[in-house]
């Protein structure tokens, strides 16, 4: 018997409005019986047998707030950011874990964890400071450094917006720029098949969309678009000489995403409400307003230690532990990069601070589709079905429940069987959709661990 956690996409900022730890605990414990009294609930796709909880009190008490309203967090609001931010997490865990013991009258073997995006984010801290609250953990895209996404999230919006300003880029001309981006790198990996495997050997130059004198400006862009779109696919750097790297940028490839996201028709709303609700305590606050002081401000203050960026896992790798870590590079709203970063920082502080090699205990994989959300209609070109998050939640099935196809079933083998992941394969479905025709499956491939390049 396994036990699991499951925090999902789904779940992002429909955190705990509860406004005492008291009542947080009653309400984890509540679902956390209820999921027990259906005894072993089986992870969907899966043969595999885990026992889940979930950290998700307020979805089951009705709260329809948007997903991204932040206000449950203040002003002021404590312990709700506490909670959010990692405390909801370890609590669930250590109540699910006592729960399952005593339903099952024998402990828990292995203890597994899968999170995307803020849940990402939270594995991060579980690891870090609750070194035994896991044994193996999948992370999708995590939503982190909070206080370095939030600004980055922003200040990708103010790039274009607002709509019909010089800068604004229209949703059709986002579609020319992704044709654009696939004529000069799509056949970098040698096959025509509207993918960027490895947007980082993409060096795009989308100049070549400029407008010439009296063109019709829907089949080109404008200087000022083009200044948009450098910024857009630039690094984000703070201080007097832009020093300070805060973010990784958009990367080419994933234009029919980007406009779903932080710079769509309105302004993406959870860095306005992460300034307002958690940082500022100001409700007045307007999402202009939002300067080098306020995102220092925030990164400096940490309100409820929301960051959870720890290069030091010694402890948990010491103990065994092992990660799965995947990221899109078409992320619409946490690039890809920094789950790269954080990566090589665990990295380096591994082997300076212990005799463990890392290479044990951490993969992560780059999908040209995973997450953590858009308009579902509009995936790209890419296999993104292999068990994650995403797919497990939004219909996107595993082609067998066997590695390298089930990211689940790859964890369980290499942390108790000690088969380790060389890569994992996904899977492409018809128009999305596993339920299309009889050829369901339109292709697979394998993904790649970061820092293995496909050329
Ligand atoms: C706003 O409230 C949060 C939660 O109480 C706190 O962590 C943060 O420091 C406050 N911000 C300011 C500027 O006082
Ligand atoms: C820093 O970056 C901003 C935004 O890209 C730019 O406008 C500014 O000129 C840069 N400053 C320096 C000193 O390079």
């Amino acid at each position: 018997m396994h036990f699991q956690l499951q925090f999902g996409v789904d779940l992002f900022f429909w955190a705990f409005l509860q406004s005492t730890t008291e009542e947080y605990r009653w309400m984890a414990l509540l679902k956390v019986t209820q999921v027990t009294a259906q005894t072993r609930v089986s992870c969907a796709h899966s043969s595999l047998s885990f026992l889940i909880g979930t950290t998700n009190p307020i979805h089951q008490s009705g709260h329809t707030g948007s997903l991204w309203d932040g206000s449950f967090a203040g002003p002021g609001n404590d312990d709700a950011i506490i909670d959010f931010a990692w405390r909801a997490l370890h609590m669930t865990t250590v109540a699910a874990k006592s729960i399952t013991t005593e339903f099952y009258h024998r402990p828990y073997t292995k203890s597994y964890f899968m999170g995307c995006s803020t849940g990402g984010r939270q594995g991060i801290k579980a690891m870090s400071a609750f070194p035994e609250d896991y044994d193996g953990l999948i992370l999708g895209s995590p939503a982190n450094p909070f206080g370095q996404l939030m600004p980055w999230q922003a200040k990708q919006g103010h790039q274009v917006h607002p709509v019909g300003s010089a800068r604004w880029i229209p949703q059709d001309t986002w579609k020319l720029i992704h044709a654009e981006a696939l004529r000069q790198c799509d056949m970098i990996d040698g096959v025509q098949d509207g993918i960027i495997s490895d947007p980082l050997a993409c060096d795009f130059h989308p100049e070549t969309l400029k407008c010439q004198l009296n063109a019709d400006p829907s089949t080109c862009l404008t200087s000022k678009q083009l200044d948009a779109l450098r910024d857009l696919y630039a690094p984000y750097h703070l201080g007097p000489d832009n020093q300070t790297y805060v973010f990784s940028p958009f990367v080419p490839g994933g234009e029919y995403a980007y406009p779903q996201g932080l710079v769509g028709d309105t302004p993406f709303q959870m860095p306005g409400d992460y300034y307002r609700y958690f940082v500022l305590n100001d409700t007045t606050w307007q999402d202009e307003q939002l300067d080098e002081a306020v995102v220092t401000m925030g990164i400096d203050l940490n309100p409820g230690q929301m960051d959870t960026y720890s290069p030091d896992l010694t402890a948990f790798f010491a103990r065994g532990g092992k990660i799965l870590q995947y990221a899109g590079w078409d992320d619409e709203l946490v690039s890809t990069g920094h789950s790269n970063k954080w990566f090589e920082d665990v990295t380096a502080h591994t082997i300076a601070h212990s005799d463990l090699d890392p290479n044990d205990h951490f993969h992560i994989e780059s999908v040209n589709r995973a997450g953590p959300l858009s308009d579902l209609t509009k995936l790209g070109n890419g296999a993104w079905a292999f068990g994650g998050v995403l797919g497990r939640h939004f219909g996107g099935p595993t082609v067998t429940d066997e590695a390298p196809y089930d990211i689940q079933t790859a964890i369980v083998n290499w942390l108790e069987f000690d088969r380790e992941v060389t890569h994992l394969v996904a899977a492409k479905y018809r128009d999305d959709d596993e339920h299309s025709g009889g050829m369901r499956i339109a292709f697979t491939r394998k993904l790649c661990p970061v820092g293995v390049s496909l050329l």
